[in-house]
């Protein structure tokens, strides 16, 4: 039986690093400036804990100037506030990232609008979830961002195909269905409320499922030679990661697939770099798009 091609994010993204080695390095002889990330932690769940601490070591990799600032999980708001007021005025760091989520007490909504908008690596205050709305040059959010470039990479057209989303997230869904958009796709965006979830994901030449929930797409929902982008990461109770799409099952009606792990990830990572490098630029005023 023909099986979907693997789009390989794990070695997508070692690609985007090399890329970005010699950006940083041609920034920093052309205007003296390295890139910089702040990352703050607040508490120690230890998911958190895992992927702040992959995020510092890619900035390692590539040369960008990182560091961890870990605050006890009875930090108050206005003490959480102040850190971004700081970090917001200092030019060592060009990308701020709060990880998510936070304690309850503090208000993440609250936290995200004090980062400012040039230094909002993640694409999540207003301004720039704004700007991605009307098509304006912003900081993208890193999972779609990441989508989107797995999808240019393997030289998969975007412009006229019928895209499905499932899954409406505000990191994932939302932004993600206006990127496709943007790209000339036709959206259809489905959530927990469709009706008849199959009926619309059967029509889809590009999926991207983004939901959370391990294999909610199964062969029956896919079209022959969709491309099947699964942006979930689940634990199965034998403590294996898996997606939201039943990658065995659908793999053989795919024309590409992207696995779990090895996918999305590794690219929504490199995008953070990427997102990095480019505030840097910005701010050095040596922009290159
Ligand atoms: N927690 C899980 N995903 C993310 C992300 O993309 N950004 C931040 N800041 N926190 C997260």
């Amino acid at each position: 039986m023909s099986a979907g091609q693997l789009i390989d994010g794990k070695s997508m993204a070692q690609d985007v690093k090399r890329e970005l080695v010699q950006r940083i390095d041609r920034l920093e002889s052309e205007t003296g400036v390295r890139p910089g990330l702040a990352v703050i932690l607040v508490g120690n769940d230890p998911a958190s804990e895992t992927y702040v601490r992959g995020k510092v070591q890619d900035c390692r990799d590539v040369g960008i100037r990182s560091e961890l600032i870990r605050l006890p999980e009875s930090t108050t708001e206005e003490e959480l506030l102040g850190e971004i007021d700081r970090l917001n005025e200092d030019p060592l760091f060009h990308g701020i990232l709060v990880q998510l989520p936070l304690p309850r007490h503090i208000s993440a909504e609250r936290v995200i609008h004090r980062i400012r908008p040039e230094k909002d690596v993640d694409g999540f205050h207003p301004i720039n979830v704004g700007k991605l709305v009307i098509g304006q040059e912003s900081f993208v959010p890193c999972t779609p961002y990441g989508i989107m470039e797995m999808l240019r990479r393997t030289g998969i057209s975007v412009a006229g195909k019928h895209a499905v989303v499932v899954g409406r997230s505000n990191i994932v869904g939302k932004p993600i269905s206006l990127l496709l958009q943007q790209a000339d796709a036709t959206v259809t965006m489905c959530h927990s409320r469709t009706k008849d979830l199959p009926s619309h994901t059967q029509r889809a030449e590009i999926l991207v499922v983004a939901v959370g929930k391990p294999h909610v797409i199964g062969p029956e929902h896919v079209r022959p030679n969709a491309v099947v982008i699964d942006v979930g990461i689940n634990r199965t109770p034998e403590g294996k990661l898996t997606g939201d799409v039943d990658f065995e099952a659908v793999r053989p009606i795919a024309s590409y697939i992207t696995p779990v792990p090895g996918g999305v990830g590794p690219m929504t990572r490199a995008m953070l770099l990427v997102n990095t490098v480019r505030a840097a630029e910005r701010a050095a005023g040596n922009v290159r798009g």
